[in-house]
């Protein structure tokens, strides 16, 4: 294996090492805290948006840089169905969250214009990429801003899913019955923005593209 291919898969697995301790924290947390059902409308939110917006969004932009051995389409094809799933999780997690309460915070208010930007992101690469598709000309002049969009969208997601936490924990003293969750909180918080971080690096360095 090249020198690249080690330092990409090498920046992969401690990305996703990362992200998946997380998930498993905000899990954990949140089955102390309540329960991951309708009964507790904001824990659905907070399980959905970080597996939807945070983890799956992730994988699905790592996709192109990690499975460099499958055919292109099939890779295309994936990063759409991920990205799907993402959609659909976050809308869920919209749907519960509004169920509760139509103030809005700081996290509220980011992770607001974050759905609507992955959302419109979401849309305009279905229509240039995948149907109807656009000429070989056009879909090339996108694709620069399609990529940037991608990691700048994921980037407002890991941010709004650090500020969700926090918000969280001013509301565990409540939810969780006193029970101190407040250091897998911290811990989550930061394996969170270690994923971001190595996810970004993983799809924007130069040297980690596809020939
Ligand atoms: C990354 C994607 C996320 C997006 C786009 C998002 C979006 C939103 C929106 C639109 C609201 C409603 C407005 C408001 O009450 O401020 C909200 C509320 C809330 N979210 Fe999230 N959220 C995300 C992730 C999370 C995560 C990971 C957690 C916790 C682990 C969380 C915890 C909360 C809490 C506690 C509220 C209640 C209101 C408050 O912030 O004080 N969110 N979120």
């Amino acid at each position: 294996m090249e020198g690249s291919a080690i330092a990409r898969y090498t920046v992969f697995i401690i990305a996703q090492c990362s992200g998946l301790i997380a998930l498993f924290l905000i899990i954990a947390v949140l089955s102390n805290c309540g329960s991951i059902d309708w009964s507790s409308t904001i824990n659905v939110h907070a399980f959905c948006m970080f597996f939807g917006m945070v983890y799956l969004q992730g994988l699905a932009i790592s996709a192109f840089r990690v499975l460099t051995f499958v055919d292109r389409l099939i890779v295309k094809m994936l990063h759409m169905a991920v990205n799907s799933g993402a959609m659909i999780t976050s809308v869920v997690a919209l749907i519960a969250v509004f169920e509760r309460s139509r103030t809005f915070s700081l996290h509220g208010v980011i992770g607001l214009i974050t759905f609507i930007l992955f959302a419109l992101q979401w849309f305009i690469g279905f229509f240039s990429f995948l149907y109807p598709k656009l000429d070989d000309e056009k879909r090339a002049a996108v694709m620069p801003y399609h990529r940037v969009g991608g990691a700048v969208i994921f980037s407002l997601a890991v941010v709004t899913a650090v500020l969700g936490i926090s918000s969280f924990n001013s509301f565990s003293k409540v939810l969780c019955l006193l029970r101190d969750v407040s250091d897998q909180l911290i811990a989550a918080g930061v394996l969170t923005l270690l994923y971001g971080i190595l996810s970004v690096i993983l799809v924007q360095t130069k040297g980690f593209k596809r020939r």
